[in-house]
């Protein structure tokens, strides 16, 4: 009885985790300011490759190769200066607001 509690706790604080961690697009949005010189208002892409249409979950992934100083393209280096500031959950909320557009 006692470890099914437990279990059940534990279940309760992995859903809550996952849930905290889904962006908030509004935020994302504000923070993709400074990204529109290069990627577009709507994403469209140009110096920078295009975002809108890009699952959150791929865009996100890319974001954390950058700021990890992993080569992604063969531009990386333009691009890991922009993702080494994000935190955590700018990357989130930025991948949220992207996978809306
Ligand atoms: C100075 C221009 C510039 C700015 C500003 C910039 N990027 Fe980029 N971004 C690039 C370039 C160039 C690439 C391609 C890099 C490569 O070859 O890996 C890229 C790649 C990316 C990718 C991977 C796209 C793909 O399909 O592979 C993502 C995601 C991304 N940028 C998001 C952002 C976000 C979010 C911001 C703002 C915080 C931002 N970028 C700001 C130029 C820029």
């Amino acid at each position: 009885m006692k470890n099914t509690m437990i279990a059940l706790a534990t279940v309760g604080l992995i859903s809550f985790g996952s849930a905290a961690q889904a962006g908030d697009a509004t935020a994302g949005q504000a923070a993709y300011a400074t990204c529109i010189g290069c990627h577009g208002a709507a994403g469209e892409g140009g110096v920078g490759p295009k975002l809108a249409g890009q699952a959150a979950a791929d865009v996100a992934a890319k974001l954390h190769a950058y700021k990890k100083g992993e080569q992604v393209g063969p531009m990386t280096s333009m691009m890991a200066p922009m993702a080494a500031g994000l935190s955590d959950a700018d990357i989130d909320n930025i991948a949220a607001y992207t996978a809306s557009m």
